[in-house]
């Protein structure tokens, strides 16, 4: 079920450098949210701006309807969103999109995580009935978020950096590899940019493992209806592919089944 909310802000506050974490009070998407859905927010100062962003919903509480996310200033669109005041009321619509499947209670499993795609695999980690292994991957210190969020989980954290700033100097798949020698057959779900999405989708089906994955494209309806945000699957057609909408079949597909 989708709800239309005029949702009042609760906290917008800067993480660090252009990172932000907004809280808003949205009980009846709260309360529906799946891990690994998004929300679509209207700008409230913009109305004839592109028609909504989506946002991964990071953390909810169903008890008293608190809702949140991560965003990361890029633009005019997020660069307004940061200076809303607490008590703005944004448009939002949500929960969207089809999530993660509950990580299993038999094997280990893993996330991998690049930059804020941390915040699309927080309430997987949360629910888990078997805590999962956390790797997070950025450029540099900077782009390392919600390590605490997820240690008071109670998760292993690893970390990787490009440059070595924090934690292991190279890529979140090598700590990935890493895991997978201690733990060959951990189930993984990963969110983060599409380069490190296809190398967990090679390690995965290299080794023939369970991953989903988490696609993040340009939306503008959100809702499965303007084919802004196609991706190919794979599929018994002459082309061997066809298209599919990362809004509405996605953002989270086996990554067995992308068409790379
Ligand atoms: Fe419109 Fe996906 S954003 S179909």
């Amino acid at each position: 079920e989708q709800y239309q909310i005029s949702a009042p802000i609760l906290h917008n506050q800067q993480l660090h450098g252009d990172y932000y974490q907004l809280d808003i009070t949205a009980p009846a998407i709260a309360r529906a949210a799946q891990p690994g859905q998004f929300i679509h927010v209207q700008l409230p100062a913009m109305p004839d701006h592109v028609l909504r962003r989506p946002f991964s919903i990071y953390d909810v509480n169903p008890t008293d309807g608190r809702l949140s996310i991560i965003y990361k200033v890029v633009g005019k669109g997020t660069e307004h969103i940061s200076v809303l005041k607490p008590g703005t009321k944004l448009d939002i619509l949500g929960p969207l999109g089809r999530g993660f499947s509950p990580l299993p209670g038999d094997i280990p499993s893993v996330i991998a995580a690049g930059g804020y795609g941390c915040a699309a695999t927080f309430l997987l980690a949360k629910r888990a009935r078997v805590l999962p292994t956390v790797l997070l991957g950025g450029r540099s210190a900077g782009d390392i978020l919600l390590q605490d969020a997820y240690e008071s989980l109670g998760c292993q954290v690893l970390v990787a950096t490009d440059d070595g700033s924090a934690g292991a100097k190279g890529l979140v798949t090598e700590l990935l590899e890493r895991v997978l020698y201690e733990a060959p057959n951990s189930w993984i779900a990963a969110c983060g940019p599409t380069p490190m999405l296809k190398a967990v989708g090679m390690i995965a089906e290299s080794r023939k493992l369970n991953a989903e994955i988490s696609l993040d494209r340009v939306m503008c309806c959100g809702m499965g209806a303007c084919f802004a945000c196609v991706i190919k699957r794979k599929a018994n057609t002459p082309e061997k592919w066809a298209y599919a909408r990362a809004c509405s079949d996605g953002p989270v597909f086996k990554a067995n089944d992308i068409w790379w």
